[in-house]
């Protein structure tokens, strides 16, 4: 056995990187005000390191951070850098405003990256990371040091490398399994090897940064941590390149639920995972998979007869942690055109949104507007009329005003659309393959534009035929990605809403990206 890390015993610090690596996952970009409103909900939660951007990579990854850093009160703010010079002033620069800052610094360390995507000797990389962890240091004390594909290094370069990166100052030691290649017990062999070859590795903190390629991130992760890492990078949905990485909830709840084989605190309040899984997934526009451990639709419904009669006993026969411990509020308060706004109010409470009274107005009349055409509105319709009402906003330029749609088995199908543009009432006619292409098309005569349509998605809400459609739109233009989202019983005029959404946040950015050119 191993002695204690300097750090503690049971103290697992939780690095968030849903900022960085989750939205690092092709058509995952996310706007500066979803990032804004996830990087203030982690903070709250109690995620200990919030990285929130690659500052060299934008314009867009360096504002993130720099307003990510002005406005965290609590969580270290981290920006990640390449290991070269301009990579760390960059980061150093956005992280500024910071109350407490950390550079994460990088740079590969296995043969094949060395050889065919650095072309770099060891001897250059090791003195690229003396260089990289000594230039951040002029920026802040906190320093974290990684070699990506850091599973597939030799082990003796591993070494060297990882005591260079110490001998410089760094005061966190992350390893990365960058390619999803590990199997947890490689991966607790890692860390020990480590720990025994370099025992000042003790003296700081050790971290694990795990991908799902295998679908063993959560446990390469986990088994690093029994090892002796007592910082873990993961990500909420498990979002990120590829499989993705470590699932933050599924980190969080397994040291929870089985803290009797797994010792370890984090500072997680667990009940706002639920809320934080939805925020992202709606900034993303990425589904969360039925099945998915913690935050799936299905993770705690019980459906096969057998289980109903154990959970009516007693729930523990099936469940091994209660729907309230992550924030899911049971209720068996339905909805209706009869229902007032205070059960409205409640019901958006026990889902986790706090909204003030001027904003339930609004969404008091869109709620009896579905109510009028729908018999039962559920959770998820609440849900889904939410994040809507959170995806407009005052300063729209685009206002769908009418909408009327001719379709069925005579082609072509065509569409008549009213729309305020910047305050200016058109129509426009068009047609097209289908109700939707012809409505698409309506909007582009009123606002022509080049922006590509990279994803056009829709998802029924709850069952039924009067279910309504959520409709998710990604736009894109000059390389950055736009996201617009609806939802209606109604699923053209839903998709008409999303892509009109989507289109006003081309606005937003197009603003955003000015102000930032002009700021000294
Ligand atoms: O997967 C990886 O190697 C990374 C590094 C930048 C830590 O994300
Ligand atoms: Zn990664």
């Amino acid at each position: 056995m191993l002695k204690d890390t300097k750090f503690g015993q049971d103290q697992l610090l939780i690095f968030d990187t849903t900022l960085r690596d989750g939205e690092q996952s092709p058509g995952a970009a996310m706007t500066l005000e979803n990032k804004i409103e996830i990087a203030r909900q982690l903070d709250e939660m109690g995620v200990d390191i919030i990285e929130a951007g690659f500052p060299i990579a934008s314009e867009g990854d360096f504002l993130a951070v720099s307003k990510i850093s002005e406005i965290i009160k609590n969580a270290t703010v981290c920006g990640l850098a390449r290991s070269s010079i301009g990579d760390i002033d960059r980061a150093g620069e956005a992280l500024k405003k910071a109350r407490k800052a950390r550079i994460h610094t990088f740079i590969s360390t296995s043969d094949l990256h060395m050889q065919y995507k650095l072309q770099m000797s060891r001897d250059q990389v090791l003195e690229a990371i003396h260089k990289s962890v000594t230039r951040a240091l002029d920026y802040t004390d906190d320093v974290q040091w990684s070699p990506e594909d850091g599973t597939r290094t030799d082990h003796d370069f591993l070494v060297l490398s990882v005591k260079t990166a110490l001998d410089a100052g760094a005061k966190t030691i992350n390893i990365p399994d960058t390619v999803g290649y590990t199997a947890p017990g490689e991966s607790a062999y890692i860390i020990n090897m480590l720990r025994e070859r370099i025992p000042e590795i003790d003296n700081v903190v050790i971290s694990t940064h795990c991908h799902n390629d295998l679908g063993m991130a959560v446990a390469n992760a986990l088994a690093a941590v029994n090892a002796g890492a007592r910082q873990v990078e993961c990500t909420i949905n498990g979002l990120g390149e590829r499989a993705g990485n470590a699932a933050l909830e599924e980190i969080v709840m397994a040291t929870r639920v089985r803290n009797d084989i797994m010792p370890y605190k984090t500072n997680i309040d667990t009940t706002k995972i639920t809320h934080l899984s939805r925020l992202v997934s709606d900034a993303t526009g990425f589904p969360i998979q039925f099945n998915k451990a913690i935050v799936g639709k299905n993770a705690f419904t019980h459906e096969a007869g057998i289980h109903q009669d154990g959970m009516l006993k007693h729930a523990g026969t099936y469940e091994i942690m209660k729907p309230e411990d992550i924030g899911l509020m049971e209720s068996s308060l339905v909805l209706g055109k009869h229902s007032g706004r205070a059960a409205v109010r409640k019901k958006l409470e026990d889902l986790g949104y706090d909204i003030g009274d001027n904003r339930l107005s609004d969404f008091f009349v869109k709620f009896k507007n579905l109510a009028d055409r729908k018999k039962e509105v559920y959770d998820d319709d609440l849900i889904a009329l939410m994040r809507e009402s959170t995806g407009m906003a005052d300063d729209d330029n685009l206002r769908v005003k009418y909408l009327k749609v001719v379709c069925g088995s005579d082609s072509p199908q065509s569409a008549e659309l009213i729309m305020d543009v910047n305050g200016r009432e058109m129509t426009a006619q068009a047609t097209g393959d289908g109700p939707v292409d012809a409505s698409f098309k309506a909007v582009t005569k009123l606002f022509p534009h080049k922006a590509k349509l990279k994803l056009y998605q829709v998802q029924a809400v709850t069952q039924g035929t009067d279910a309504q459609a959520t409709v998710t739109v990604k736009l894109e233009e000059n390389g950055h990605l736009v996201l617009g989202q609806s939802a209606d019983t109604d699923t053209v005029y839903a998709s008409v809403k999303a892509y009109v959404s989507a289109l006003n946040n081309l606005f937003r950015r197009r603003e955003i990206k000015t102000s930032w050119k002009e700021a000294p």
